[in-house]
């Protein structure tokens, strides 16, 4: 079942609820439009998939959507949170995620992070030598012992966009296996400072093959025997996060969580390991469409433009990484419409403005609303301000149908308020 469906008469729903509808009772903006069941239905799908594997943890990667509301209903569910920075630490903390279900990663974390995660008590990755020197002195300063994982590049191609993939030997995250045993020798060094409780990876993002998963895990529970083998007492192998979505709409059949967790379940049990997941995408993404309003049709040299108020700064992915985010109207063409391939493109000054190429729509009239599917996941979380363009707001359809703002919108006062008293 999923959230988003046009009725025979040509009208997208959010579950029951008509999208033409909301963009009638809410403010005339662009706008973020969230399913709640959606979500908690995506949670369910990862918890069925994992019944059986004890202690397992999902630790929801706050980067994809940090949106407070959508984290508390997260948390309730019973996820715990990733966290690349200070302040999404913070941010978890305040949604009341339990910090033993927390873990912090990243390739250049800083102290004081390290010591608010020492703490709190959440699980770090140690990503490289200087991240252990700094996460020994964290621990000093917070007086508490930190669980560690140590992240480790098991080179493993993830088939994705260079900019999303993560696991290759010549990235910036974590440790080549030739370094393995510094990192060993460092953690016996601080038995005060660190605990090692297991070992982490992450191949990157959009991840549709789960071979892909299943070699890595192969890799990684041979690191972990080789870790046991000197003695320390590892309990959790944490596959990191990644797998992909149908942003096509193409039908085509792609892996599903159970897919991903029964390509690694044998292994896990094998070694008799707690399993964390570290999904954000899989999770959110398919649960939102961003809604636009379509402001003109134009024409110049051989290229049909269709343009709406959204734009790059709400929406960047297309832009970033000429990523393919399913577009179509709200509301049915009127008969005599033709239907022409467009380019749709936003307001914003810049050629790489556009939020789909060369699609297939029925041109529409002003005012027609708009939308990009699977925006749940990296888009306002990587929305801008960039020609002022503000923020826009956010909504849910709830499980009684009802639809709540979740984000204010950001405004022109709220810009201001930044020079305030300079
Ligand atoms: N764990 C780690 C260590 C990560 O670096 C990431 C994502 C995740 C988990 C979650 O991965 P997911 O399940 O969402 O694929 N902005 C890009 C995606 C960047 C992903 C960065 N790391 C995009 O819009 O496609």
């Amino acid at each position: 079942q999923h959230c988003f469906t046009k009725s025979p008469d040509g009208f997208l729903y959010c579950e029951d609820t008509k999208v033409q509808d909301v963009m009638e009772k809410v403010e005339k903006r662009p706008f973020y439009l969230y399913s709640k069941p959606q979500i908690t239905r995506n949670v369910e799908a990862y918890k069925e998939a994992l019944e059986g594997l004890k202690n397992s943890i999902i630790g929801y990667a706050i980067k994809a959507n940090n949106n407070f509301k959508i984290l508390q209903h997260l948390r309730m569910l019973g996820c715990g949170a990733v966290l690349v920075s200070g302040n999404e630490l913070k941010l978890a903390l305040c949604a009341g995620f339990d910090p033993t279900k927390c873990i912090f990663n990243g390739n250049g974390k800083i102290l004081e992070d390290l010591v608010l995660a020492a703490q709190e008590g959440v699980f770090v990755n140690v990503d490289s030598e200087f991240d252990l020197e700094n996460i020994v002195a964290a621990a000093r300063i917070a007086g508490r012992k930190v669980n560690v994982l140590l992240r480790i590049n098991p080179d493993v191609d993830p088939q994705v966009h260079p900019y999303v993939a993560t696991g290759n030997k010549n990235s910036k995250f974590g440790i080549r296996n030739e370094k393995l045993q510094w990192f060993l020798d460092a953690v016996k060094a601080h038995p005060n400072e660190l605990k090692l409780v297991g070992a982490h990876c992450h191949l990157g993002s959009t991840i549709t093959k789960v071979d892909i998963f299943r070699d890595a895990a192969v890799l990684m529970v041979n690191y972990i025997d080789e870790i046991r083998a000197q003695g320390f007492e590892v309990d959790y192998l944490n596959i990191g996060g990644g797998l992909g979505i149908d942003y096509y709409h193409s039908g085509a059949v792609l892996p599903t969580p159970r897919d991903l967790i029964d390509t690694v379940r044998e292994l896990v049990h094998s070694r008799n390991l707690n399993l964390i997941i570290e999904p954000g995408r899989s999770l959110i993404a398919n649960t939102c469409c961003f809604v636009n309003r379509v402001t003109g049709v134009k024409t110049n040299g051989t290229k049909n433009f269709v343009v709406i108020d959204g734009s790059m700064a709400e929406l960047i992915r297309p832009s970033l990484y000429d990523a393919y985010q399913h577009i179509e109207l709200v509301s049915p063409a009127p008969p005599a419409a033709e239907v022409s391939t467009f380019d749709v493109v936003g307001p914003v000054c810049e050629s790489a403005d556009f939020l789909g190429k060369e699609r297939e729509l029925p041109t529409p009239a002003k005012g027609t609303g708009l939308v990009v599917h699977d925006a749940g996941a990296y888009c306002m979380s990587m929305a801008s301000t960039y020609n002022l363009k503000m923020r826009p707001p956010e909504y849910w359809v709830e499980e009684d149908g009802s639809v709540t703002k979740i984000r204010h919108g950001e405004t022109f006062e709220d810009h201001m308020r930044f020079f305030e008293g300079l």
